[in-house]
């Protein structure tokens, strides 16, 4: 059979990695898990518990594309709750997973060829799904003085009818305040560009709250989800918020694209909304962590860190160490039985030197993956 060249994207390198500390599993090995981007905790207790009554009373058939009308009040709600921002639910779409929203997003706002600028290091998928989809992402590569967040000089000279952030970002963990993020949406309006915010690890922010895109226009593209600060990864339900009159597209596109986003999953995310004290749980051991690292990796030789302003990552600057953060990052797992992502997935230009660091789960396995990585560390001769 053939096969397409859109379709040809790369693998993502941390699948990889999970697949080799399984194998080390396997054989075995006790593997601490710095690699994975997703909470160590289940969906709240109340979601489950809601579904749990849903699955005996409810057929839990199709919903309508853009997903239950309860769920997208609640949602337009959280708008209020978080931003202060007065949001009608109509413009909500719930979907399967932000990466659904992607898909919708992207085949709702460009045609084939468009160019979407995107600054590296980055979330990976962003690029294979545009290629996919046979459009251009322009990968630009952002300053570490920037905090490796875009800027609107970046884009100096360059033709473009997208713009994608995310702040908090993956895998640097920084954000875009309310001014460079504004900066962005007037250089993508002053264009005729489309303006896309991936606002997934909202919520999950340590010093600062994070801003949203539509604290700042309604001509945007704002994409979520229920994965991280929600600990919903494997349930597959996000969600966009774009202009009213981009609705009715994605709608026809959700319609006969997904039909719908799983009906459990959204049972249990509009539950999930009101888990207030089992997400403030989940925060804390965040804190914790991200204390824990920000202290503890210096000392394992990894001091060439920026500590993040949300999500669960640092993002380290290995490049006096290694320029193949593949090969390093095997080591590791090798060495230390500690699992981490090359930067490779994030940056195919500077990652060689960089590695993304989770601290998404439990505070015992950061305790004890810190204490593996310093003598790693000492063994090799790189902290003395
Ligand atoms: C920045 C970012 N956006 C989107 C996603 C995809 O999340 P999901 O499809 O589970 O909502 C991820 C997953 O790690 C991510 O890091």
């Amino acid at each position: 059979m053939r096969n397409s060249s859109r379709g040809a994207v790369d693998p993502f390198i941390v699948m990889d990695v999970m697949e080799a500390a399984r194998q080390a599993e396997e054989a075995g090995h006790h593997v601490i898990h710095m690699e994975v981007g997703q909470p160590g905790t289940p969906a709240p207790a109340i979601a489950r518990d809601t579904l749990a009554r849903a699955m005996r009373e409810d057929p839990l058939g199709y919903t309508v594309a853009l997903g239950l009308p309860a769920l997208r009040r609640r949602i337009a709600q959280l708008y209020g709750e978080w931003y202060n921002v007065d949001l009608d639910p109509a413009r909500v779409i719930v979907t399967p997973g932000s990466s659904g929203g992607f898909i919708l997003a992207f085949t709702a706002l460009f045609d084939a060829g468009d160019r979407i600028a995107l600054g590296a290091p980055g979330y990976p998928s962003y690029r294979q799904i545009m290629k996919s989809l046979d459009l251009v992402p322009i990968e630009v590569q952002t300053r570490a003085e920037a905090r490796y967040q875009l800027e609107p000089s970046d884009l100096d000279g360059i033709d473009y009818q997208g713009i994608m952030v995310a702040s908090p970002a993956n895998p640097t963990g920084t954000m875009l305040g309310k001014d460079p993020l504004g900066a962005l949406i007037d250089a993508a309006q002053a264009k005729g560009a489309a303006f896309l915010s991936d606002e997934i690890y909202h919520g999950i922010e340590y010093e600062q709250k994070a801003v949203s895109a539509l604290q700042i226009s309604d001509d945007v593209c704002v994409i979520n989800s229920f994965s991280k600060y929600f600990s919903m990864t494997g349930w597959r339900v996000g969600w966009l918020v774009l202009p009213e009159r981009n609705v009715r597209q994605v709608e026809r596109l959700a319609q006969n694209m997904f039909i719908c986003a799983p009906h459990a999953a959204q049972v249990a995310a509009l539950a999930a909304m009101d888990a207030g004290d089992e997400l403030d749980a989940n925060m804390a051991v965040y804190r914790e962590n991200r204390r824990l690292m920000i202290e503890g990796l210096p000392k394992a030789g990894f001091d060439r860190i920026a500590p993040p302003d949300g999500a669960f990552y640092v993002y380290a600057d290995v490049s006096h160490l290694t320029d193949d953060s593949r090969a390093f990052a095997r080591a590791i797992l090798d060495g230390a039985r500690v699992a981490v992502t090359p930067g490779l997935d994030f940056d195919p230009v500077r990652g060689g030197g960089t590695l993304r660091f989770s601290y998404a789960r439990s505070t015992g396995d950061i305790i004890e993956g810190l204490d593996r990585l310093g003598r790693f560390m000492r063994d090799r001769g790189h902290i003395v």
